[in-house]
């Protein structure tokens, strides 16, 4: 057995065996106890886009002070907190190194609106620092890290709200309270698609310096170390593999997890069959699919997965969706909103369905609803909509749809129990990441 190999054994071990129960002692002091009236003092770790957007509409709500902010990049880092003043009244601290801010003892929790590859240190250091955590979907960009966090946020006893804001979405909401009510008949189908213009990353362009401002060694962080190359930098990491899973990861989380709430599956995948490839668009730079059609059996019903990167249409002219196919009708379903198409009796007569308006309610916008989810979890100490471990389980089911290409297994059969694919040792591989110097993978 060669040196990785042990390594990778006695991680895997060390999870199994101590999920929970509790090992290294935290490096950061524990923060105070947030009481029901107090304003919750917050902190951002990743402040460019989707962790500025959590941030703003956490201060919209009134109830938080934001005490600091963190970046890599100063000129985001100086933009954002002039925008917090100017919008807010309020004077963030500004670090360049996340782990500085999570030693203010007077923050409750923190927003990690990180690339992916990005998501797990910070989330579980501030867990070791008694603080709370809303942090960006994927949960992580590996099956491994996203089972530390899970392993962390359990052992150390914190709220973790991920952010896949559909599971406060009223439209969703609305959708599972009718097929959970029967409406739909049995669950027989859930067909997903996303077709995004971004998908294909952006036109390729030669590596050059790194911008001035900017940390990029700890922008890379446990990452390979490399050339600056701005088509793999803000924003486009995403297609690389590095960093990001592609629109498997990046949309799927969001798109999948329907599919597990609607057929009320709290559990990772047992089998997947997958396709993927890089057909279109080679003037772009990227690692990631832009072509995958994915297949999960699910026992008594079945998810596919479909994405094409680089072009914007689909079916009933929707970029993106979700079809629920049951005995008595089809729903389809976007952020916006949600239709029923009934199924015909066998005489061509329409069946009878109730008016899906019973099912929805006036709401905030999705954001909003998943922010305030967390704010009031923070106070009540009870599990937010999304979880660490629904996080983690619609993590595992877009990260495998990436592994069985990748791998080239096609199909791959999960162990729950031993945390491993059975069938292909060579998907194995893409379980655990490398982490660079000096960054560490934590044991739990
Ligand atoms: N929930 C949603 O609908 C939604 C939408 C978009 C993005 N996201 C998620 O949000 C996350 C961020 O995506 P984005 O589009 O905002 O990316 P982005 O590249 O625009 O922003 C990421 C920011 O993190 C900073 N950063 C990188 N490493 C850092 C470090 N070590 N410490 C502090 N800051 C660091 C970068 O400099 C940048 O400012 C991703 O996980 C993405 O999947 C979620």
């Amino acid at each position: 057995m060669d040196s990785k190999t042990d390594r990778r054994k006695f991680l895997h071990h060390s999870l199994l065996m101590t999920a929970g129960i509790g090992l290294v002692p935290g490096a950061f002091a524990t923060t105070k106890k947030v009481s029901a009236n107090d304003r919750i003092n917050v902190g951002l770790i990743g402040c460019r886009n989707m962790g500025f957007h959590g941030l703003r509409t956490a201060l919209n709500t009134g109830e938080v002070n934001c005490l600091g902010i963190c970046d890599v990049d100063q000129k985001v880092l100086a933009q954002r907190q002039s925008e917090i003043k100017e919008e807010f009244g309020q004077n963030p601290k500004t670090y360049g190194d996340f782990r500085k801010l999570l030693e203010d003892k007077e923050i409750d929790a923190v927003f990690v609106g990180t690339p992916d590859h990005w998501h797990c240190l910070p989330t579980i250091y501030a867990c070791e620092a008694g603080k709370d955590v809303y942090v960006e979907k994927p949960l992580a960009n590996t099956i491994h890290e996203c089972n530390l966090m899970v392993a962390a946020a359990r052992k150390h006893n914190r709220i973790v709200q991920v952010g896949q804001q559909q599971r406060s979405g009223k439209v969703w909401k609305a959708v599972m309270a009718y097929i959970h009510a029967g409406k739909l008949g049995k669950l027989r189908k859930v067909n997903i698609w996303a077709n995004f213009r971004y998908g294909t990353g952006a036109e390729k362009q030669p590596d050059g310096p790194v911008p001035d401002g900017v940390d990029f060694d700890m922008w890379l962080g446990p990452a390979p170390k490399r050339s600056f190359n701005p088509t793999r930098f803000h924003g486009n990491w995403r297609h690389f593999w590095d960093y990001g899973g592609g629109l498997m990861t990046d949309w799927g989380v969001h798109l999948i997890d329907m599919g597990l709430w609607a057929g009320d599956v709290k559990e990772g995948p047992k089998e997947i069959m997958a396709f993927g490839d890089n057909l279109s668009y080679p003037d772009h730079s990227r690692e990631t699919f832009d072509t995958m059609s994915v297949t999960y059996p699910m026992g008594d019903f079945v998810m596919n997965w479909e994405h094409t990167a680089g072009i914007q249409v689909g079916p009933y002219d929707m970029p993106y969706g979700v079809e629920f196919v049951g005995d008595n009708a089809v729903i389809v379903a976007d952020r916006g909103d949600w239709s029923v198409k009934p199924e015909k009796a066998e005489d061509g007569a329409q069946v009878t369905l109730e008016a899906k308006q019973d099912f929805m309610e006036d709401g905030p916008g999705d954001l909003e609803a998943h922010v305030r989810n967390f704010i009031e979890a923070v106070r009540s100490r009870k599990q937010p909509n999304c979880p660490v471990e629904t996080g983690r389980n619609v993590a595992l089911y877009a990260h495998m749809g990436n592994i069985a290409v990748r791998s080239g297994a096609g199909r791959l059969l999960w162990d729950e129990g031993n945390l491993r694919f059975t069938n292909h040792e060579e998907a194995n591989r893409f379980i655990l990441p490398e982490y660079r110097d000096p960054w560490r993978l934590p044991v739990y």
